[in-house]
């Protein structure tokens, strides 16, 4: 989607819409693409045989996937494998007992040896070793961590799905490598310094987060409680959205700097209603956050280097489910709002810093309907959190 037309969308306006046109509920509705078509008999049936191809191919893939980690390790010094074991929107860490990393919260998990047949084979194994048995669960991702000098240390983290009652049943008797088993709700982790150094890099690398995300039920951020924003967490989306159809996406993102936001808006006979550039999820994007910052980038230019500190959701009925709109609420690294400079906007839009709490004061009717939410008073909290702004 090219910036313009992305923000338009956002914004909802028809080409012959006047500028301080009403915006309704319905108007929302064009941030998101027609409900998919219903399926035929006859597709239904070749849809059956591609699931029966794609499930080959994927048993193909996931064993290309294993001989190559095992086997053509490039540079891989130190192979070993782990399992971030899920359960709702919680993970299980273990408090280390060991010379190395001792009282950081970690996987079970440990080196590959001869024996193993596959990493998985490997993470079971230690799980086993570690914790008496393994609870059973589905992996639903496997995620590559390289750390050390070389990039030589090579760790899989395998992401597992428990279920509600394999937890229930699950008492995991630990050995003297560790201290303590805790589920941690994945929005709330300890702070980095307290992980040990895989769950610390699967939280701060972007990269890394992201496969995780993919990973996870939507909506839900891996946070440490010490940067997730109090506001934001205190919302907990994900338990609410577990029983929601997700029938369309987008996102936007509110950029924040030392009391100021980043709005954007059209300059025509005054100016337009003021909005965040943002747009509908397309299928390239492997999250919520990947949206985010693509329309930032297509519509405003590289956006300067930030950190999300938390995110609001707006949610609005479909047809066929929610819709749902992510905000997330990013903090401009120090200094580097000053030297950020718009790039792509074209003659008919204009971006600003705008005080936030001059912002929150505005008028709904300055507002685009779901910056107007963003901005309403049940997101107070969030914001303040997130921006570090008393309003
Ligand atoms: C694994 O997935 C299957 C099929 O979706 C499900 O029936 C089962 O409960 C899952 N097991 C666990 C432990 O989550
Ligand atoms: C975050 O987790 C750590 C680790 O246990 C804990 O000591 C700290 O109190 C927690 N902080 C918050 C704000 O919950
Ligand atoms: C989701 O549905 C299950 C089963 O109907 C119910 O037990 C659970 O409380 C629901 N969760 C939420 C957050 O509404
Ligand atoms: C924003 O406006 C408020 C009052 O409207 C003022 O107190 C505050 O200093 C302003 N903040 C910035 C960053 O300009």
């Amino acid at each position: 989607m090219a910036g313009t037309a992305a923000y338009k969308s956002l914004e909802t306006e028809k080409p012959d819409d006047l500028d301080d046109a009403p915006i309704t509920e319905d108007d929302l509705g064009a941030v998101y693409e027609d409900p998919p078509p219903k399926l035929t008999a006859a597709r239904t049936a070749v849809c059956a045989a591609a699931v029966v191809v794609g499930a080959i191919a994927c048993i193909f893939v996931v064993a290309l996937v294993f001989h190559h980690g095992m086997n053509v390790d490039d540079g891989a010094e130190k192979v070993g494998a782990g399992l971030f074991l899920v359960s709702g929107t919680d993970v299980l860490l273990l408090l280390r007992n060991s010379k190395h990393n001792d009282l950081t919260w970690g996987l079970p998990g440990g080196n590959s040896e001869s024996g193993d047949a596959s990493l998985l084979d490997t993470a079971k194994r230690e799980g086993r070793e570690e914790m008496g048995a393994v609870p059973p669960c589905n992996v639903s991702a496997q995620i590559l961590t390289k750390r050390g000098k070389k990039q030589q240390k090579h760790y899989t983290v395998m992401v597992c799905q428990v279920d509600a009652s394999a937890r229930a049943a699950f008492q995991p008797k630990l050995n003297p490598e560790h201290r303590e088993a805790k589920w941690w709700p994945l929005q709330g982790l300890p702070p980095p310094q307290q992980l040990h150094p895989v769950v610390a890099l699967l939280i701060q690398d972007p990269g890394l987060t992201r496969q995780l995300a993919s990973a996870l039920p939507p909506g839900v951020l891996v946070a440490s409680n010490a940067t997730l924003a109090a506001g934001a967490r205190a919302q907990s989306p994900a338990a609410e959205l577990d029983n929601e159809t997700i029938e369309k996406r987008s996102a936007s993102m509110l950029l924040g700097d030392t009391g100021r936001v980043l709005l954007m808006r059209k300059v025509k006979h005054g100016g337009g209603k003021w909005g965040m550039p943002g747009g509908s999820q397309d299928s390239k994007d492997v999250d919520s956050l990947a949206t985010a910052e693509r329309e930032f980038r297509s519509e405003i230019g590289e956006p300067p280097q930030h950190e999300v500190k938390g995110q609001i959701f707006v949610r609005r009925k479909g047809k066929h489910g929610i819709k749902l709109h992510t905000v997330y609420l990013a903090s401009a690294a120090a200094g580097a709002a000053a030297t950020f400079k718009p790039t792509k906007l074209d003659d008919h839009h204009e971006a600003s810093w705008v005080n936030l709490t001059d912002a929150v004061q505005m008028d709904a009717a300055q507002l685009h309907p779901i910056l107007a939410e963003v901005l309403g008073a049940e997101n107070r909290a969030a914001l303040t959190a997130a921006f570090n702004v008393q309003l």
